[in-house]
């Protein structure tokens, strides 16, 4: 504690703006989680263009995974750490994608994009692992998360029919998206507009300066 507020005054002193501090395993996510956004970028022609009108998928419901959600489990879930947050992100995701690369035969043009989405995720999730001691991968997790974590790993045969929901690529690749900008916000921190990534009204917005009728 001592060393880093050392740092921090040293930083504001060299600098006129101090640069946002933030944990160094954070700060090693940045990279791999940058290159993830640029992939994820073009989610709208390779996940919704490139499929037929309507297109949906089969997935858990614990899979739609949105910034709702973490409203909802940070109001009802005490002391719930964002490291929780963002190993559940991880396991929704890793199951996102893996659905949707098996609906896609060989040949579908989305094909290339989204097995680089999944590889560059894999580093992301590496460099995840390899940043934190191992004991924090066998911590308990508070209850409620512990039930969506059975959920989403339950056997499909086991799954009760009604767990199940449909959704399209597109929307299940951007609540991949913005549950990313929320969870590892110091990563997309701008320093001259400062953005609430976990705010949802920041998405709306977004979507009408889109000019898109339809997302
Ligand atoms: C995500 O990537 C896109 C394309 O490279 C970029 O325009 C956008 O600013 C990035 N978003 C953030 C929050 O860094
Ligand atoms: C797609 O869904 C929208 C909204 O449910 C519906 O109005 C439209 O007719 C559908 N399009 C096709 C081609 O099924
Ligand atoms: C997110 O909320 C929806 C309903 O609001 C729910 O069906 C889904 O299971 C929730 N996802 C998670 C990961 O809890």
């Amino acid at each position: 504690m001592i060393q880093l507020s050392t740092s921090v005054c040293l930083l504001g002193g060299l600098f006129l703006i101090a640069p946002v501090l933030m944990a160094p395993t954070l700060a090693n996510m940045c990279r791999p989680l940058k290159t993830l956004n640029d992939s994820l970028s073009h989610r709208r022609r390779y996940m919704k263009h490139n499929f037929p009108i309507n297109y949906t998928i089969r997935v858990h419901h614990k899979e739609i995974f949105k910034l709702s959600n973490i409203s909802k489990m940070r109001l009802n879930v005490e002391e719930l750490d964002n490291l929780v947050l963002q190993r559940l992100w991880f396991q929704v995701n890793q199951g996102v994608l893996k659905k949707i690369i098996r609906v896609m035969p060989e040949r579908h043009p989305s094909r290339p994009y989204t097995a680089e989405l999944e590889r560059r995720f894999r580093d992301a999730e590496g460099v995840f692992v390899e940043s934190h001691p191992a004991e924090v991968f066998q911590q308990e997790l508070p209850d409620t998360i512990q039930d969506i974590w059975d959920g989403l790993t339950e056997e499909p045969d086991r799954v009760p029919d009604s767990s199940w929901r449909f959704a399209s690529p597109k929307s299940l690749l951007d609540n991949f998206c913005h549950t990313m900008f929320c969870l590892f916000s110091e990563c997309f921190a701008s320093t001259e507009a400062p953005q609430d990534y976990c705010d949802v009204s920041h998405w709306r917005k977004g979507r009408k300066k889109d000019l898109q009728p339809e997302s």
